[in-house]
C-alpha cells in the first residue's frame, strides 16, 4: 500500500521549512513566481485550487521549473485531487481533514497531508497513517502552544505539522524552534498583490527573509 506522505517528501519539505502559499489569478505568472521564490531559498510552492487557472499554473511550474516541489492547495474534492495528479503535482494538501480524499489519495499514489485542528482529526488522520499534517488555522486557535498541547498525545507517533493561517514573518521563528513543526506556511511570502503587479523582487526578498528564519533557527 502506498503512505500517505513518503519520508523523503517529507525531509525535503522539512529541509526547506517555509511552504510558499499562493493563490494564482494569471497562470503566466506561475513560472516567474517559482523563480524568484527559488531564487530566495524556497524550493515548496502550494499552488491552491481555488481560481480557475490553478491547474495550468500548476502543470506550468512543474513543466518549466523542475527544482521547485509543487503542492496542489485546498483539494477539496475527488476531481481536484486526480487534476492535482494528471498536472503532476508532487504532493497536495487540504485545510481540513477529509477521509475520503485521502483514501483516494493514498490509492493514486499522490503524497496528501490533510488539515486538522483537534485531537478527532488527528487520530482519524493517523488511523489512514497520515504523519504529516497541516494545521489550520493556526495563529487564530492559539499558535504554536495549541499545536504543542494538542501534539503531546501524539508526538511519540512520528506527527509533525505545517502550520498554516496568520502566520508571518514576525512569528514563523515561534514555530520552527519547535521539533514538531516540519515546516510553516505562508501567504505573506508571495501576496496576491504583488503577484498581481509581477514584483518578484519583492517576492524574492520575503522568500530570503523567510530562509533565513529557518536557517537561523535550526542551525
Ligand atoms: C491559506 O490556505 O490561505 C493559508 O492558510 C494561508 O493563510 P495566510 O494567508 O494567513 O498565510
Amino acid at each position: 500500500m502506498n503512505t500517505p506522505f513518503p519520508e523523503h517528501l517529507a525531509k525535503k519539505v522539512a529541509a526547506c521549512g517555509n511552504i510558499a502559499v499562493v493563490v494564482i489569478d494569471e497562470a503566466e505568472k506561475a513560472v516567474p513566481l517559482a523563480r524568484a521564490l527559488l531564487q530566495g531559498g524556497i524550493n515548496v510552492m502550494e499552488l491552491t485550487f481555488r481560481t480557475d487557472c490553478a491547474i495550468e499554473a500548476l502543470r506550468a511550474v512543474v513543466k518549466e521549473v523542475p527544482e521547485m516541489i509543487v503542492s496542489a492547495g485546498t483539494v477539496l474534492t475527488l476531481d481536484q485531487l486526480k487534476a492535482a495528479k494528471d498536472a503532476g503535482s508532487h504532493f497536495a494538501v487540504a485545510p481540513g481533514f477529509n477521509p475520503a480524499i485521502v483514501k483516494a489519495a493514498i490509492e493514486m499514489g499522490l503524497p496528501f497531508a490533510p488539515g486538522v485542528m483537534t485531537p478527532s482529526e488527528i487520530e482519524g488522520a493517523l488511523q489512514l497513517g497520515c504523519r504529516l499534517l497541516k494545521f489550520f488555522p493556526a495563529s487564530v486557535v492559539g499558535g504554536i502552544k495549541s499545536i504543542e498541547t494538542l501534539a503531546a498525545p501524539y508526538k511519540h507517533l512520528g506527527v509533525k505539522f505545517i502550520p498554516l493561517g496568520g502566520l508571518k514573518a514576525e512569528n514563523t521563528a515561534d514555530y520552527l524552534a519547535s521539533p514538531i513543526i516540519a515546516a510553516c506556511g505562508g501567504s505573506w511570502i508571495a501576496p496576491a498583490k504583488l503577484i498581481k503587479a509581477s514584483d518578484w523582487a519583492a517576492i524574492t526578498a520575503n522568500a530570503m527573509r523567510a530562509t533565513e528564519i529557518a536557517h537561523a533557527v535550526r542551525s
